[in-house]
């Protein structure tokens, strides 16, 4: 296995994956609100870039089965049924339901990386089905949302231990490129937890909306077995279970 890590969703350029198995990751928030909204029932997430392709989109699906979901700056858009926080994604909420997407950074870091032959979600939430999922890849593409073209350090250190978990496994050790050695040697440096995400600066803005225990909620390693693959233009769950 080649494994390359993209800092922010805008490195990546659509066509240098088309050969590759890419993982996305939002921690902070969009890849854990994807696996909260799954384990919690929705059929499919439609990710979108703008919040009039959300509601274009959805009044085509048909607003009775279809939500619109997303935040700017952290909060709920105006005239969405919901914003980002994956605590919101309930069975209630969303079971069966189509919900079509937009966020500041996590949907276009999927979109980003469309081109790729096979697109997986991951947070800290599905780390180990990630792992499960992707270990047998030739070449992967981990491509971290960041944060308005930044780094985020939660991204990455998410990036670093799935390529650490990788390298345990005994077969198909991942050969890394730079970026890669960079986020595995975070992974050594740092144990994840609540208090790590909380200090981040994508941690610290949400705090200071108010919205401290979304950060909580993303930090629960390996809470939810499943695994979202983006398929003509869907996100779906790979075992096809929810309702
Ligand atoms: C996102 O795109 O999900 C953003 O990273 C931040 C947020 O959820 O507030």
């Amino acid at each position: 296995m080649k494994a390359s890590v993209y800092f922010t969703g805008r490195e990546v350029e659509g066509s240098v994956l088309q050969d590759h198995t890419a993982v996305v990751i939002d921690v902070l928030r969009a890849s854990s609100t994807i696996v909260a909204a799954l384990a919690a029932g929705a059929q499919a997430i439609y990710p979108v870039l703008s919040i009039e392709d959300a509601i274009k989109l959805a009044t085509s699906l048909g607003r009775k089965d279809a939500l619109v979901a997303g935040e700017r700056r952290g909060l709920k858009i105006e005239g969405f049924d919901l914003g980002n926080s994956p605590g919101e994604f309930t069975p209630d909420t969303v079971g069966g339901k189509q919900v079509v997407m937009s966020t500041t950074n996590g949907t276009g870091a999927v979109l980003a990386a469309a081109q790729a032959e096979q697109v997986v979600i991951a947070s800290f939430l599905n780390l180990d089905a990630v792992v499960g999922e992707v270990a047998q890849a030739g070449q992967l593409a981990v491509v971290c949302a960041g944060r308005e073209g930044q780094f985020s350090i939660e991204d990455a250190l998410c990036a670093g231990m799935l390529l650490a978990r990788l390298a345990e496994r005994s077969e198909n050790s991942p050969a890394l490129d730079d970026a890669g050695r960079a986020v595995v040697a975070l992974a050594k440096a740092f144990k994840m937890n609540a208090k790590f995400l909380a200090e981040t600066a994508a941690g610290r803005a949400l705090a200071a909306i108010g919205l401290e225990e979304d950060v909580a909620w993303c930090a629960r390693l390996d809470a939810h077995d499943l695994v979202p693959l983006l398929e003509e233009r869907m996100i779906r769950r790979s075992d096809g279970g929810g309702a």
